[in-house]
């Protein structure tokens, strides 16, 4: 039986969709209500019971590093205000995960990124994370990959269908459902135009994959947008052995789109204690002053 033990989270994009806020600061570490993007996604990682993550970073990302380490100044300044909450969290975020790192040099694509990780992960299966999905349910997204992939002991992909105007946004499947919400994939392809696309069931960024990935990746040359796709890689993987998509539970957002960020800042603010109580009283008053009339 084997056991998925590594996560690797590619965060070396650019955050081109979210300039100017991205010119001087990594996308992943822009706040959702009081937390950067990339912290819920570690987050989930661990409640699926993966401790040992690689994050692929890039120029420009240092302050993802700085973010997981112990900060001693500021434990220090928390101490001495008596703000012990605080302290408390920041804490806990230096001792998060056992964080490990590694530079992918220039930005070929999310497979040359994957391709970054192989020393790390080894011959082993492992689950990739992209940091622009985020995913909002009672069981972690990635924790519903795993428990498939128990099963079925081959590539497990995250799928969603999505609205036609939005298929050439993501990797499709052409795949057929083998038993409710799982699909066996036949094909993949990466941002095909509607009127080609095979389906509207869209990849979402969560993954387990076989590490035979890695030697396909090395063949793998530039494909849609000039970029080394994993998508692309997944399609060879996929004349080889088995992948499985499934249609995960939980609503996802795109929190590398500025409205997708701002659905995910207004829902996730809605399911804080802290907040809720001020916050939907706020919402109450701009639906009324909206849809007044
Ligand atoms: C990447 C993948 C794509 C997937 C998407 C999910 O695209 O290449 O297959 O559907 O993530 O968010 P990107 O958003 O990096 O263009």
């Amino acid at each position: 039986m084997k056991k998925v033990r590594k996560a690797v989270i590619p965060a070396a994009g650019r955050g081109l969709r979210f300039l100017p806020a991205t010119k001087a600061q990594p996308k992943e570490m822009l706040p959702i209500v009081d937390k950067p993007a990339i912290q819920y996604i570690i987050e989930e990682t661990l409640d699926s019971g993966i401790e040992d993550i690689l994050i692929i970073t890039g120029q420009n990302k240092c302050s993802i590093e700085n973010h997981f380490d112990k900060s001693v100044e500021l434990e220090i300044v928390l101490k001495e205000q008596g703000k012990l909450e605080l302290l408390a969290e920041v804490q806990r975020i230096g001792q998060l995960a056992d964080l490990y790192y590694v530079r992918q040099k220039e930005p070929l694509g999310l497979g040359h990124a994957v391709y970054c990780a192989r020393q790390f992960i080894g011959n082993e299966p492992f689950a990739v994370l992209l940091g622009d999905d985020l995913v909002r349910g009672t069981t972690p997204c990635l924790k519903q990959l795993l428990d498939l992939y128990e099963k079925v002991q081959s590539t497990v992909i995250a799928v969603m269908e999505v609205p036609p105007e939005h298929v050439n946004r993501y990797g499709i499947l052409d795949a057929v459902e083998e038993s409710q919400g799982v699909y066996r994939v036949k094909d993949l392809v990466e941002k095909p135009p509607l009127e080609s696309a095979p389906s509207r069931l869209a990849i979402m960024g969560r993954y387990i994959i076989e590490p035979r990935i890695f030697p396909i990746l090395a063949e793998t040359g530039p494909g849609a947008g000039g970029e080394i796709q994993l998508t692309d890689a997944l399609r060879q993987l996929c004349r080889e052995q088995a992948i499985y998509g499934l249609a995960f539970q939980g609503k996802r957002y795109d929190v590398g789109d500025k409205l997708g960020y701002l659905q995910a800042t207004v829902e996730f603010a809605l399911d804080r204690l802290d907040l809720a109580g001020g916050f939907r009283e706020y919402l109450r008053s701009v639906c009324q002053e909206l849809f007044k009339g």
